[in-house]
C-alpha cells in the first residue's frame, strides 16, 4: 500500500466518522424536535444537518466533482448561511418556519452528497487528492461545529418544555468521542504534514475571504 493510499483511506474514514456522529447525535429526537427554533440565534437540528452537507456540495463537489448533479438546486439558497459570496441565503430567524424539506428529505440530501464525496475521493488520481484533502477536513470541521450547535441548540428547545424532556437519559458512551482531525499531508509523512497544512491553510484563507460579512454578534451557522 502506497503513502498517499493510506492517506486516501484514512480520509474517507474521517469522513465517514463524523458524518455518522453527526447522524448518532440526532438518534434520541423525535422527527418533531428536529423542526422547532426556539429563537433567532437557534437553528432547527433539520437545518444543521441539511447545511453540513451544503458546505460538502458547495465547496467541494461543484468546483471538483465532474458532472455533479445536484439533489435540489434550491437548496443552494435554503441551507446557505453566511457564505455571502457564493449566493442568496434565507433569513436564519425564519428557518424555524420551513416544514418543507421533510426530515425524510434531509437524509435523502445527506445520502446523496456522501454518495458523491466518496465517489470523488474513491476515484480522484494522487495529484488532484492533495488540493481535495483540506476541503474535506475543512468541511468535517465546520461539521463538528455544528454538531456542537445542534446540542447547545436542542438543549435551548427542550428548556422551554414544561414537561422536562431530557435529550438523553444516559450520556454518551465516551468510546464514541471523535478524534481530533489531523491536516491530511500527502505525501511522506514529514514533507507531506507540512505541505497539507499549507493547503489548508490557503483554503481557509479562500472560506475566511468568502465567510466575511454579516456574521451574528456571538455565533456563527
Ligand atoms: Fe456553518
Amino acid at each position: 500500500m502506497t503513502a498517499s493510499s493510506t492517506n486516501r483511506q484514512a480520509l474517507i474514514e474521517q469522513f465517514q466518522q463524523v458524518r455518522t456522529f453527526s447522524e448518532s447525535l440526532c438518534k434520541p429526537l423525535a422527527r418533531e424536535d428536529y423542526v422547532i427554533q426556539s429563537m433567532p440565534d437557534c437553528s432547527p437540528t433539520k437545518w444543521h444537518m441539511a447545511h453540513v452537507s451544503w458546505f460538502f456540495e458547495t465547496f467541494l463537489l461543484k468546483p471538483s466533482a465532474v458532472d455533479y448533479q445536484p439533489l435540489n438546486p434550491e437548496y443552494a439558497v435554503l441551507f446557505n448561511s453566511y457564505y455571502n459570496a457564493v449566493g442568496d441565503k434565507y433569513p436564519r430567524p425564519r428557518r424555524g418556519l420551513i416544514s418543507r424539506p421533510t426530515v425524510d428529505d434531509v437524509y435523502r440530501y445527506r445520502a446523496h452528497v456522501d454518495e458523491h464525496v466518496l465517489d470523488l475521493l474513491e476515484c480522484a488520481d494522487d495529484r488532484a487528492l492533495p488540493d481535495l484533502a483540506p476541503i474535506v477536513t475543512l468541511g468535517l470541521n465546520h461539521e463538528q461545529q455544528h454538531q456542537e450547535l445542534i446540542v447547545t441548540d436542542l438543549k435551548h428547545m427542550l428548556s422551554h418544555n414544561p414537561l422536562r424532556p431530557v435529550y438523553v437519559e444516559q450520556p454518551l458512551n465516551p468510546t464514541q468521542a471523535l478524534p481530533v482531525l489531523a491536516v491530511h499531508g500527502l505525501g511522506n509523512r514529514s514533507a507531506g504534514g507540512l505541505a497539507g497544512a499549507a493547503v489548508l491553510g490557503t483554503a481557509r484563507r479562500k472560506l475566511v475571504a468568502i465567510h466575511t460579512i454579516g456574521l451574528a454578534p456571538n455565533r456563527s451557522g
